[in-house]
């Protein structure tokens, strides 16, 4: 039986760190308030004009390099991403100039801070088709460009930065067990951006207005989440036959400490088994989650057959959960 394995990880952070403390001179904030109501301590910020490529690039050459595999071998680029380089061409397809991966497919995933388990669940079944073989996914984010550093309800949350995995069509029993993916825009509202598409292009009137905002009701996204992130986490085990407790890790979307932990509560999913590192990289959207495995995968909290769930939710309203054998 053919399955999809994760056979490398890979993940670029920009180089400047901008902390809680840092945030205070810039918006009405704590590193108190900060701290007990996100987990969040510090967060990396890339340098204005960055694109979202120049950050994914490096993620994917480090997985590729965790991998053993060249970047002509790969024949499908994945990126997640809600912070393109431009409207068009895709980020994929810089990254895949970038990568020098001439054969690659490639394309964009916009799922926001579900991203990474949207884009797993494509690429799984791509692979599953036999067409493709080897595949890179990457989660990549530039979100300080559009951030009104003015807003402390949004300013403190978000992270800059990519995480990469190398996807491999195996045969065995190790890999992508079972995905489910759920959307629902009708709750647009919950958190957007209205300008800069085509509904509402940027304009020399509106260049500095709050259509260029992030608006975000945080109170009511956080309750959905709780709900939803359960769900989906109970949605793959029931698939599979396999309960929370049989779990060796779960790697949630980093969004707040206080919403995977309420989740995993609702889940049943033990806290030791719980993986966190928003302390150190606050929120980075798409990119959270495959950031979170390498550093997973660096502190040696992934092992061989090791039963992984992650778990996402973000802005659509977009959620969805993954369960693999490492
Ligand atoms: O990645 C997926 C998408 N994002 C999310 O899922 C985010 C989900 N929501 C959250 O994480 C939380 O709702 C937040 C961290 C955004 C906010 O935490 P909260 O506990 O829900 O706070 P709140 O919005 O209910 O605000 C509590 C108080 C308010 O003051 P009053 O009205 O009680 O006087 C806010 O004005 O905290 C105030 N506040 C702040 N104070 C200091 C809001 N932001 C800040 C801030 N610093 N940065």
């Amino acid at each position: 039986m053919m399955k999809t394995r994760i056979v490398g990880t890979g993940q670029y952070l920009p180089e400047e760190i901008l902390t809680n403390v840092d945030l205070e001179t810039r918006v009405d904030t704590t590193d108190e308030w900060i701290r007990q109501r996100t987990g969040i301590i510090q967060r990396h910020v890339a340098p204005p004009g960055t694109g979202t490529s120049e950050v994914a690039i490096p993620a994917c050459q480090r997985a590729l390099e965790a991998a053993g595999i060249e970047a002509a071998e790969v024949d499908l680029i994945v990126c997640c991403t809600c912070t393109p380089d431009h409207i068009f061409p895709s980020t994929a397809c810089l990254i895949q100039h970038g990568l020098g991966a001439e054969r690659a497919a490639a394309i964009d995933l916009n799922a926001a801070c579900t991203g990474f388990v949207y884009g797993l669940t494509v690429a799984d079944a791509m692979l599953k088709t036999g067409v493709y073989k080897t595949a890179i996914v990457v989660g990549a984010e530039v979100l300080s460009n559009h951030l009104n550093w003015e807003r402390r309800d949004t300013a403190i949350l978000f992270g800059d930065g990519a995480g990469a995995v190398v996807l491999r069509a195996e045969e065995g029993d190790k890999g992508i067990l079972s995905c489910h993916l759920r959307a629902d825009g009708g709750a647009k509202e919950l958190l957007f951006m209205q300008a800069g598409g085509s509904k509402e292009h940027v304009t020399a009137e509106n260049v500095n207005s709050p259509s260029r905002d992030i608006v975000m009701n945080g109170r009511e996204l956080f309750k959905k989440a709780v709900v939803l992130f359960a769900e989906a986490a109970q949605r793959v085990l029931d698939d599979t036959g396999y309960k929370a407790d049989d779990l060796d890790l779960f790697v949630p979307h980093q969004a707040n400490t206080r919403i995977i932990f309420s989740a995993t509560e609702r889940a049943g999913i033990a806290a030791e088994k719980v993986f966190i590192n928003i302390d150190l990289v606050a929120n980075t959207v798409g990119a959270s989650i495959p950031i979170a495995l390498d550093d997973a995968m660096q502190q040696g909290r992934l092992k061989d057959g090791d039963l992984v769930m992650l778990a996402a939710f973000g802005a659509g309203l977009t959620w969805g959960a993954s369960l693999l054998r490492w």
